[in-house]
């Protein structure tokens, strides 16, 4: 079938928002007509990429809505003549949701054995500010379109001019063990003694929840656990926010991006036009010239992404990024005790083509040169879930990966 002519009848089918008869896929690509195929349908409204595959071999998790799997499937069955292979790992997501909302979950208010609320994130940054007010100043950058605070909190021994990182995590408001990697490493500066030295000759700002009202929408329990927007409504649309990974001001819209509100990677109507994203990039504006490094925590996949997203082309540093990224990365499996293994690359060549990611905007507007997106690893059923007991494990071993980011910076500036 061609592309206009899908486009056509899933624009007739109107949207859902919840997931009975939904499917997880795995498709595994084996030649790059494979890697065309599905790359086609990443920025359409019914098919929603949990993860992308790496490169050819590795596998994508993708969820289809019922009214276009006889179609998906009859296009993977037309490619397996050429090896593409896949199966369905999820039959019903609606159930697969229910059965695992019902997991008992010990109530727990510690960091890293539970997931916690963006209310208590908070709370324990404002904690840290009163506990350790030499070093730690907490700002809001703005509110969220439903009014939440927007925090970032900045550590460092008081001089104001030392080169800077810069760290964000929860974009995407279903990557649920990106927000505790941050709020790791503030663990780790401001309650490990023998880390001080992490903040001696580098200053730290951390927002460690930047899509609150996607993030709480995930977290309720008569929402939806895959969401992965903003919540701000959209004009002529009944569906909510937008991708906020598509909605910054470089290259906007320009691939892998979707115009239609309904879907997972829409763009927004205009650039900057969720709250949240606008907030982030006057912080960045800001501080542009103390800020050498920029990392921004999602899930998953173990990819240690750098730009550009929009273009295959590499930036003029590629090399230095590569580098950085891969030291970064031997550092993290070394360290792993669940056997991650990262992949490291320029986002579009190890992924796909996707504009208006923050990474992009942070180097090609603020021209920070060194920009990173840190897939950390999958966990649970879905992929966005893991099981509260291996938060630690994960965010313990990205911290070691965060050192040698630290020591590059310290050593370069
Ligand atoms: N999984 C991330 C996303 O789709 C990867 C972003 C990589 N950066 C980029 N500029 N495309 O948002
Ligand atoms: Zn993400």
């Amino acid at each position: 079938m061609e592309k206009a002519l899908v486009l056509v009848v899933l624009l007739a089918l109107g949207a859902n928002s919840e997931f009975s008869g939904y499917k997880v896929y795995k498709v595994t690509p084996k030649t790059q007509d494979h890697v065309k195929f599905l790359r086609g349908l990443s920025d359409e409204t019914y098919f929603d990429f949990l993860k992308h595959p790496r490169s050819l071999g590795d596998y994508g998790d993708i969820m289809v809505a019922p009214e276009v799997q006889g179609f998906f499937e009859t296009m993977l069955r037309g490619f397996s003549g050429t090896g593409l292979e896949f199966n369905v790992t999820i039959d019903d997501v609606q159930r697969a949701l229910e059965e695992d909302k019902q997991e008992p979950s010990p109530r727990d208010d510690s960091l890293f054995t539970s997931f916690q609320s963006h209310a208590d994130m908070n709370a324990y940054l404002r904690t840290l500010e009163l506990r350790f007010p030499q070093v730690v100043k907490v700002v809001s950058i703005g509110k969220s379109y439903e009014g939440r605070d927007l925090l970032v909190i900045k550590i460092g021994s008081g001089d104001p001019n030392l080169p800077t990182i810069f760290v964000d995590a929860g974009i995407h408001a279903r990557e649920w063990i990106a927000p505790p990697a941050a709020l790791y490493i503030i663990n780790q500066l401001l309650e490990n003694p023998a880390n001080v030295r992490l903040y001696q000759n580098v200053n730290w700002h951390i927002i460690p929840s930047l899509n609150p009202d996607g993030y709480e929408f995930s977290r309720s329990t008569t929402s939806n656990r895959l969401w992965r927007k903003t919540r701000q409504p959209n004009a002529g649309s009944t569906c909510f926010g937008a991708d906020p990974n598509r909605n910054f001001d470089y290259y906007w819209m320009y691939a892998g991006a979707s115009s239609a509100p309904c879907s997972d990677v829409f763009a927004g109507p205009v650039a900057f036009s969720e709250p949240e994203t606008a907030a982030v990039a006057a912080h960045i504006l800001e501080n542009r010239n103390t800020i050498k490094l920029y990392l921004s925590f999602h899930s998953y996949g173990n990819m240690m992404l750098y730009p550009w997203g929009y273009t295959s082309a590499l930036p003029e540093n590629a090399a230095e990024l590569q580098w950085l990224g891969e030291q970064a990365s031997a550092a993290i499996e070394r360290a792993s005790t669940i056997g991650s293994q990262y992949v490291t690359g320029s986002s579009t060549n190890v992924l796909y083509e996707a504009a208006g990611g923050s990474d992009d905007w942070v180097k090609g507007v603020a021209g920070v040169s060194l920009a990173y997106t840190i897939e950390l690893p999958a966990g649970g059923i879905f992929g966005f879930n893991p099981p509260e007991r291996s938060i630690l494990p994960m965010v313990q071993e990205t911290f070691e990966g965060i050192r040698v980011f630290h020591d590059y910076i310290e050593r370069k500036y």
